[in-house]
């Protein structure tokens, strides 16, 4: 199992989804989602590793789901929003106006499942490091002033997840604009923001049947059930704490 890396959580983070080709500008916006440089190049994504073995969130999913998932699911997306995003550059160098709206689709089916696959596995810790502990200071209150109590948020995202139709992402959300908590759900890869521009993704969890089926085949309420063992609070306080800073 070499995926154990010495990457930090820090490492999976931004920067690092992405890479610069060509003779990208290192000034460039490089946030998850922006995609292209500020001149002279195409800076474009690259599978981030996991911080942790694909076997070290057993029991609760199995190392061969989490093979697959991240080398041959997410590494598709990075692919094909890579590819996406070259034909992209060559319709704008030639003013195709019809190519660049046609590949908008493309861009934001695959450009989105980078984004959001890329916070899930931050969303997700081994139970010896501390997956699955409950959350505490400031994210912890707020929790419980905006939905009851944690297990209450539990419920309410396992209810919306489990009733997503077809393939899609539940999410805790902080709305800045409202500066509250809530659960948002989103279709097929669409990132959170297409929810809002004020929303802030501080926990996914990735309600398609490749996330699960291999382990608990049909029954998706199970995978949600057991999936809260392993998240990782301690990223989405963090997360938290900056944005409301
Ligand atoms: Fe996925």
């Amino acid at each position: 199992m070499a995926l154990r890396t010495l990457f930090t959580k820090k490492s999976l983070a931004l920067a690092s989804a992405f890479r610069p080709i060509a003779v990208a500008s290192a000034a460039g916006d490089l946030r998850l989602g922006s995609g292209l440089s500020q001149a002279r190049g195409l800076t474009v994504a690259a599978l981030p590793d996991l911080p942790y073995d694909y076997g070290a969130l057993e029991p609760a999913i199995s190392g061969e789901i989490m093979r697959l998932h991240h080398q041959k699911h997410h590494q598709a997306y990075v692919t094909n929003y890579n590819n996406a995003l070259e034909r992209l550059e060559a319709a704008i160098a030639k003013g195709d106006a019809t190519a660049v709206v046609r590949l908008q689709s493309a861009i934001k089916f695959n450009g989105g499942g980078h984004i959001n696959h890329s916070i899930f596995w931050k969303n997700l810790k081994p139970v010896n490091e501390g997956g699955g502990e409950p959350p505490h200071s400031s994210l912890g209150w707020t929790i419980d002033t905006d939905f009851g109590s944690l297990e209450a948020l539990v419920q309410k995202m396992n209810a919306e997840g489990a009733a997503l139709q077809g393939s899609g992402w539940v999410w805790l959300a902080l709305d800045k604009g409202f500066k509250k908590l809530t659960v948002e759900t989103t279709a097929n890869q669409d990132p959170l923001v297409t929810k809002g521009a004020n929303l802030v993704p501080l926990l996914g969890i990735d309600v398609w049947e490749h996330a699960y089926y291999l382990q608990y085949k049909n029954v998706r309420p199970d995978y949600l059930k057991n999936i809260w063992k392993v998240i990782d609070w301690k990223y989405a306080s963090e997360v938290y704490e900056k944005e409301t800073a």
